[in-house]
Parts: C-alpha cells; sequence; structure tokens
C-alpha cells in the first residue's frame, strides 16, 4: 500500500463499506438560503464556501477518491457583474486558504471548463494551486469552472476533427474511450454518485457524457447547509444500490459488493 493509500484509510467510518470511487456535486440553494434570511445572494455563496470545504474534508478523510464541484457554470456568466465578481473572489480566497491544507492532505486540485473568462487573478491562482497539489495521490478535487456539459463535448469533437483533419487520427477508430480522452474530464474515471441540493431534480448541462450510468441523488437541504449527515445520507444510499450498467442484475447490492463500484467497466 503507497502512503496515499495509507492516509486515505485512516478515518473511513465503518459504515462506510463501498464509498464511491467519484463523486460529483451540483451545489445549489446558496441564492434562496441567503433569501430566506433576508440577506444578499452573495452572504449564500460566503456560507455555501464553507459547505465546499466540509465536503471536501469529509470525502478525504472517508476515503472518497475523486470529488468533482460544480463551481461555476458557462450560464452562471449571465449573473450580476456584483454576483459575478463575488464569486470569482470567493474562489480565490477558497484556493489561498486551502492550498497549504490540500498539500497536506495530499489532495490534486485541477479544474474542468472554459479557463478564458475567467480573470487573470484567477488563472494564475488555478494554475499554481494545480502546479503545487500536482503530487497529491490521496484525493484528487476537481473544480467546474466556467462549464458546460455541451462545450466540452463540442470542444472535444473539434479536437477530435483537427487530428483527423492533420491525418493524425481516421474517423473509424474513434471509440468512447478514445472520445474521454478529449474531454476536460480525460483521465478521470465516470461519476459513480451525482448528488444535487436545494430539491431540484436537473442535470443543469453537468458532465453531460459522464453521467451516463451514474446514480442520482437528490437532497432537498440548501447547499450552505449541507454538512456530514448529509453526505452520510446520500452515501448509505447509494450503497443500497444496485448497479448494473445496462447489464442483468445480481441482486447485490454495492454495500454486499457487485465490484462495479468504480466503473462501467
Ligand atoms: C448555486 O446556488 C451555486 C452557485 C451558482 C455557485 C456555487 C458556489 C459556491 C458553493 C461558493 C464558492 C465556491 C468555492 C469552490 C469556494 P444558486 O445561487 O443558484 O442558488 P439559488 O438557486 O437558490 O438561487
Amino acid at each position: 500500500m503507497s502512503r496515499s493509500d495509507e492516509h486515505r484509510l485512516d478515518e473511513r467510518p465503518s459504515w462506510l463499506v463501498k464509498p464511491p470511487a467519484h463523486l460529483a456535486v451540483i451545489m445549489d440553494g446558496n441564492g434562496r438560503w441567503a433569501k430566506k434570511r433576508l440577506l444578499p445572494r452573495v452572504a449564500g455563496h460566503r456560507q455555501g464556501a464553507q459547505a465546499v470545504r466540509r465536503t471536501v474534508s469529509a470525502c478525504r478523510a472517508w476515503g472518497l477518491r475523486y470529488l468533482t464541484l460544480y463551481a461555476f457554470s458557462w450560464e452562471n456568466w449571465k449573473r450580476s457583474r456584483l454576483e459575478v465578481d463575488a464569486l470569482m473572489a470567493l474562489l480565490e480566497d477558497y484556493l489561498d486558504g486551502e492550498e497549504a491544507l490540500m498539500r497536506e492532505k495530499a489532495i490534486r486540485f485541477r479544474t474542468i471548463g472554459n479557463r478564458s473568462r475567467l480573470p487573470l487573478s484567477v488563472l494564475r491562482k488555478i494554475e499554481a494551486v494545480e502546479q503545487g497539489t500536482r503530487d497529491g495521490g490521496a484525493m484528487d478535487l476537481v473544480l467546474a469552472l466556467s462549464y458546460s456539459g455541451r462545450e466540452e463535448i463540442l470542444g472535444a469533437a473539434k479536437r477530435f476533427a483537427s487530428d483527423v483533419a492533420a491525418g493524425r487520427k481516421a474517423p473509424e477508430e474513434l471509440t468512447e474511450e478514445l472520445f474521454d480522452g478529449y474531454l476536460d474530464t480525460a483521465g478521470i474515471p465516470p461519476p459513480d454518485l451525482l448528488l444535487r441540493t436545494s430539491g431540484e431534480h436537473r442535470i443543469s448541462n453537468f458532465l453531460l457524457w459522464q453521467l451516463a450510468y451514474t446514480e442520482l441523488y437528490f437532497d432537498p437541504v440548501l447547499w450552505p447547509d449541507f454538512g456530514e449527515e448529509n453526505l452520510k445520507r446520500a452515501l448509505m444510499d447509494y450503497q443500497d444500490r444496485q448497479r448494473r450498467f445496462g447489464a442483468e442484475g445480481t441482486g447485490e447490492t454495492l454495500s454486499r459488493g457487485t465490484g462495479q463500484e468504480t466503473g462501467k467497466a
């Protein structure tokens, strides 16, 4: 067992028999949380950033290998300048404040999404944290930023088409596995579990290709109130699912072990 694996397993609770290897989260409800308290939307995002810290910490402690958080969608650029600026500032603060902890906990940081519209200071920070945490082997923390699932698929299709035009690839070579490698998520297995807060039941242009066989879980809690107990309920629920990936059922749930919890292979 490598050093990072030892790290990873030491705090896994006894109820967690088969954690999803990859958890993806649509963090929703910051605005409603603030509205209920007659506070500006930004106050909801600020509390939402605290929920991000709690979630990263629990996932790392409980031995999840990949955590992808939908922090800012391509469509979010349409929000007011005030809100967009506040979200970018929170992101920068988060990266400033968490980089040392990420390194200590062997968390590797990366982002997916279109970086072209991100402010230069945020971009620089992202690059620095990616560089500073690249040796982390216990957990990958992936932030979807300025992200659109459809745009990601179009980008991948364009890159493949360029390779074909340049003679590096032939159309017949294209398989699902090859296409995976053209996506922003290249090298990351698809999510085993998608969790969305705030009671909305939508995918909202998130990881459209990658979610093909993902288990879905919806929690009515507003994201700023999301905590370890919510995460525990979602993971317990996941363990009771039967994952079939389109094949016949075995009657086994994940907690009894189907061996299929890490992907569609
Ligand atoms: C959805 O709530 C949430 C977002 C658009 C942004 C998520 C951002 C954070 C959790 C905080 C900053 C992130 C990091 C990584 C530090 P909403 O505003 O759409 O809520 P509503 O649907 O109730 O209006």
